[in-house]
């Protein structure tokens, strides 16, 4: 975090009360029920207005992305795109466009080969933004994925908006991936995403905006979160205990989004007056106008350390993926994503022989954090046989 962030990180690491007003930030929630109610109350606080995501993505995408949407329409949209997310289609989605890499990365582990899973999940959100947008497979390469993570890194706490050039930027690399989903929408071919979206009643540009959506959100918490959550894995010995006895991996994938929260943060604007926590003192009034910073990586410190045992994760109802009306959209893909990436690590440690928990047979050879990124990870974490100089 502190790489990713130097200023913002330590500044929001030093609040130490449950809801705080930070001249020149706004108003930060530190709290997970304060932050939970804050998302619950959509007549008091939104994702449209002065320093909420709509002052980042509107002038980017439009005003129909869903993640700037409020309301009835809303509602609408996120509807008619829910049956792209049950698990039938989620499962087909990722065995379709990720098993080849996941049997792969299984390989190529289990013979002893050294692996950089940072590479590995950049690909594998390529070909996810591809199957989104609707590219051939053999077009997919991580350029893709440099694209859009030079529009979200461009995004700062302390910038509420983005400045001309870089919304420039962000629209050029935008039309070029929307431009792909238009044809694939036109084309209607139902094995695409634009294409299934438009049979299920979706226009043009509201399938555009709801891929755009995808796109910006779905992409580097995803490549930021695998590599944490392998090298959470491998630093607590819960890599060679996972693969000897898989009976507390869903705990772990839990603990894991808990301990690293891969959306630190998220944004509302107040349209209504209001007040965020107890009226005796330790609560603080908001007016219209006011942006909240819900600090949801403080938030989910309910306990130290990572825990999959007594797995404190439960108690947060997945406070990771938001609550309400905007909770995250891609949980079912990001969940399976997650499920075949550490499933290909677990198996590979399993197939290279017996061993005592806490000495997994895969180690973490090398490691780089990643700097001036929106989202906190590693530049690059390299998993393989040998022991760590
Ligand atoms: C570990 C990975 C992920 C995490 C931690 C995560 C987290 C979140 C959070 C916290 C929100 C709510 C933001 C808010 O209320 O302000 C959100 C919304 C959203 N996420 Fe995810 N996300 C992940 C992966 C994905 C993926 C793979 C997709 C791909 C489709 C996706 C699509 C969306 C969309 C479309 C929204 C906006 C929903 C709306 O506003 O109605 N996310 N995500």
């Amino acid at each position: 975090m502190r790489a990713a962030h130097p200023v913002a990180y330590p500044l929001l690491a030093s609040v130490r009360r449950p809801v705080v007003r930070v001249p020149g930030l706004g108003v930060v929630v530190t709290d997970a029920s304060l932050l939970r109610a804050v998302l619950m109350d959509t007549q008091t606080f939104s994702k449209h207005g002065p320093g909420a995501p709509s002052d980042l993505w509107t002038p980017v995408l439009g005003d129909r992305v869903l993640l700037n949407m409020e309301g009835a329409e809303h509602l609408e949209l996120r509807r008619r795109l829910a049956p792209l997310f049950t698990p039938a289609a989620v499962g087909e989605l990722v065995d379709r466009m990720l098993g080849p890499s996941y049997t792969r990365l299984r390989d190529r582990l289990a013979a002893g080969e050294s692996v950089d899973l940072v590479a590995e999940a950049r690909r594998g959100a390529s070909a996810a933004i591809g199957a989104l947008v609707g590219l051939d497979e053999d077009v997919v390469d991580d350029r893709l994925f440099r694209r859009i993570a030079s529009v979200t890194g461009a995004v700062r706490l302390s910038r509420p908006r983005m400045t001309d050039a870089q919304i420039a930027h962000a629209k050029a690399v935008m039309a070029d991936l929307t431009g792909h989903a238009r044809a694939a929408w036109r084309a209607g071919d139902p094995a695409t995403v634009p294409g299934r979206m438009r049979e299920l009643g979706l226009g043009e540009e509201e399938s555009l905006g709801a891929v755009g959506a995808f796109v910006l959100t779905g992409t580097e918490t995803l490549v930021a979160y695998l590599p944490r959550l392998v090298a959470l894995l491998h630093d607590t010995g819960w890599l060679g205990r996972l693969a000897a006895d898989r009976t507390h991996l869903d705990a772990a994938v839990a603990e894991g989004l808990r301990v690293t929260t891969p959306s630190p943060v998220m944004l509302r604007s107040t349209v209504a007056a209001g007040r965020i926590g107890s009226d005796d003192g330790g609560g603080v009034g908001v007016r219209p106008g006011d942006r909240v910073v819900l600090a949801t990586f403080l938030a989910n410190r309910v306990a130290p350390g990572f825990d999959p045992v007594g797995n404190p994760a439960a108690n947060l109802r997945q406070l990771w993926f938001g609550a309400g009306s905007h909770f995250c959209l891609g949980a079912p893909l990001a969940m399976a994503q997650i499920r075949g990436t550490v499933g290909a690590v677990l198996d590979a440690a399993a197939s290279r022989g017996a061993f005592e928990a806490s000495a997994a047979p895969l180690v973490v050879e090398r490691r780089r954090v990643a700097r001036g990124v929106l989202i906190p990870g590693y530049r690059e974490l390299v998993l393989g046989p040998s022991r760590a100089v």
